[in-house]
């Protein structure tokens, strides 16, 4: 009795370290593509959160699977911090021009979108959700992926 309690505890300590040891993109909404690979420069993605150091610039790659064209591509980008979303400016928001995407983007189609995220020196030293989207000429996401990130 008491032996099966014991393991059933450690077997449940053991997942929550697992849940809060390895990195995780959320999908926060994809709606026409989604994401099947998410690399960014420089994060141990063995850490519950990508560290992000300030006053670098960061690259960012995202392979995306299409389900619908796509005639243009903007990227929005946000960081949620205690649940308050502040954009994140990048200086070029435009995603068919120099990241990788050949625009119009066709349906069944697979594409490496790569940015680069400045991570500003003023930025303050606290835990983001970075949420990156990729929306068409509707504004629809075509993805959005969250990515639980560290200022450093
Ligand atoms: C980041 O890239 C921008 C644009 O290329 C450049 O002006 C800036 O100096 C870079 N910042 C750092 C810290 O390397
Ligand atoms: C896209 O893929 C789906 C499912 O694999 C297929 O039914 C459809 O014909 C494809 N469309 C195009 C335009 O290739």
């Amino acid at each position: 009795m008491f032996k099966s309690y014991v393991l059933t505890l450690s077997l449940l300590l053991l997942t929550l370290m697992q849940l809060n040891s390895a990195l995780e993109f959320h999908d926060c909404g994809s709606k026409t593509g989604k994401f099947t690979q998410v690399t960014i420069e420089g994060c141990d993605t063995t850490k519950s959160e990508c560290v992000l150091k300030r006053n670098t610039n960061v690259s960012i790659s995202i392979d995306i699977a299409l389900a619908e064209v796509a005639s243009a591509v903007k990227t929005v980008v946000h960081g949620k911090v205690l649940g308050i979303e502040m954009p994140f400016p990048l200086s070029n928001p435009d995603a068919c021009l120099n990241s990788g995407l050949k625009c119009p983007l066709e349906k069944n189609e697979t594409y490496r979108y790569t940015a680069t995220l400045p991570v500003l020196k003023s930025y303050p030293k606290v835990s983001v959700l970075v949420k990156w989207e990729l929306q068409d000429q509707n504004s629809i996401d075509i993805v959005c992926v969250e990515i639980p990130a560290r200022i450093q």
